[in-house]
């Protein structure tokens, strides 16, 4: 469609004891979080540093929404780019206001403009406008500053936001804040987002694209779910952390699946079985002699048939026997099999007696429980 925002062509950089970055290629896709991440060292400022040209490369081209930056003046350059680091800075001796429009002062928008638009801003980084305009950045707590830093850089309107680990300092809790309203803000104001960080856990929630780097080099490149489906290599395991990789659903036992009152006992009559599947709104039951021992399993829909003929039989003559079930002890994977094709999977111990059965239901519920992705994250 569009071209990229920012792309790295054959970009290299040498600070004097050899390359920190060679031949770096890197494609930035418009109005996305991305977040590149790796070990300390690795070149993650280095790149970002780059892109507003704080650091100029030693061969290659850097393009920013196709025009090579090497090319603009750089003052002009920054003005247009966003850029929230670790230690935000901010002018002690002005107000939030005034720290927020900086740039557009400089740029000499109108001041009812600009008082709009930093009372826009404040909102957009969940601060009351009326509250925090007149304060002076030493009466907020770190959050709230990196918040101000953030409605600095947006404050210019540009179209890419360069961060460099801007929530690294501040406690979990504002951290986990202001990853969130990033994730909203962007929703709203659709900035390319370059975002710098070597914590996993905030590049899994915030991204939609994760560079992983090694040594200046692209270890892998996707989307979270792919860096965490389809890992390249061991050091993207590591990196990501080998808990996150645990198969699933090894880790459940076919016990903790059990669904409950699935079972009656053999003698009852079908009416009265049927009663109980519709009563319980159930598919299906596990038929038992009342030593609980395991004999088959009956159907709603069977049972619904069978009720005008037979209502007065006992089920064990008209159960079937021939079902599927397992064991306890079974791996999952054999249940996930049968589930496939039966919508209950009676569970038995080694002496034939009945744990309990299992349904879709009840197994993609013990499933979804480690599934959830904010769980996961969390
Ligand atoms: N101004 C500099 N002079 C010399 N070496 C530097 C300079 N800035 C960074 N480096 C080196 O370049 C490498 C990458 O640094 P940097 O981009 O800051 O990594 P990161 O942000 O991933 O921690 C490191 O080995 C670092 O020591
Ligand atoms: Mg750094």
């Amino acid at each position: 469609m569009s071209e990229a925002a920012v792309e790295f062509k054959q970009v290299s950089k040498n600070y004097g004891a050899g390359f920190v970055l060679e031949n770096f290629n890197l494609t930035v896709p418009k109005e996305r979080i991305v977040t590149i991440i790796g070990p300390s060292g690795c070149g993650k400022t280095t790149i970002l540093k780059m892109i507003n040209r704080l650091i100029e490369p030693e061969a290659g081209q850097i393009l920013l929404e196709g025009s090579n930056i090497g090319e603009l003046n750089p003052v002009e350059l920054r003005r247009n780019i966003g850029y929230v680091i670790q230690q935000i800075g901010l002018f002690p001796h002005m107000t939030i206001e005034e720290n927020i429009s900086v740039v557009p002062r400089l740029k000499g928008e109108p001041k009812q403009q600009l008082k709009e638009r930093t009372e826009e801003l404040l909102s957009l980084v969940g601060l009351e406008p009326e509250a925090y305009r007149k304060r002076y950045p030493h009466e907020l707590s770190g959050g709230q500053q990196q918040r101000i830093g953030v409605a600095r850089a947006l404050a210019a309107n540009p179209s890419i936001v360069l961060m460099d680990e801007p929530f690294s300092a501040l406690d979990p809790i504002s951290r986990i804040q202001l990853q969130k309203e990033l994730i909203k803000l962007n929703e709203h104001v659709k900035k390319t987002i370059v975002f710098v960080t070597h914590d996993i856990d905030e590049a899994l929630k915030i991204a939609d694209l994760i560079v992983l780097l090694k040594d200046g080099k692209v270890v892998q490149s996707g989307t979270p779910e792919e860096l965490l489906n389809e890992p390249a290599n061991d050091f993207v395991r590591e990196f990501i952390g080998q808990e996150r990789f645990k198969p699933l659903v090894p880790q459940h036992t076919v016990a903790n699946m059990l669904a409950h009152h699935l079972s009656i006992y053999s003698h009852f009559k079908v009416a009265d079985a049927l009663q109980y599947v519709e009563q319980h709104e159930l598919d299906a039951l596990a038929v038992t002699c009342e030593q609980n021992k395991y004999l088959g399993i009956i159907g709603r829909e069977q049972l619904q048939g069978e009720q005008a003929s037979s209502s007065e039989r006992p089920i064990n003559e008209v159960m079937k026997t021939d079902a599927p079930y397992v064991r306890g002890d079974a791996p999952v994977s054999q249940l996930f099999e049968l589930l496939k094709k039966n919508r209950i999977v009676p569970v038995v111990d080694a002496s034939h007696q009945l744990l309990g059965a299992v349904t879709q239901s009840s197994f993609i519920e013990a499933i979804g429980k480690q599934f959830n992705r904010e769980e996961v994250l969390a």
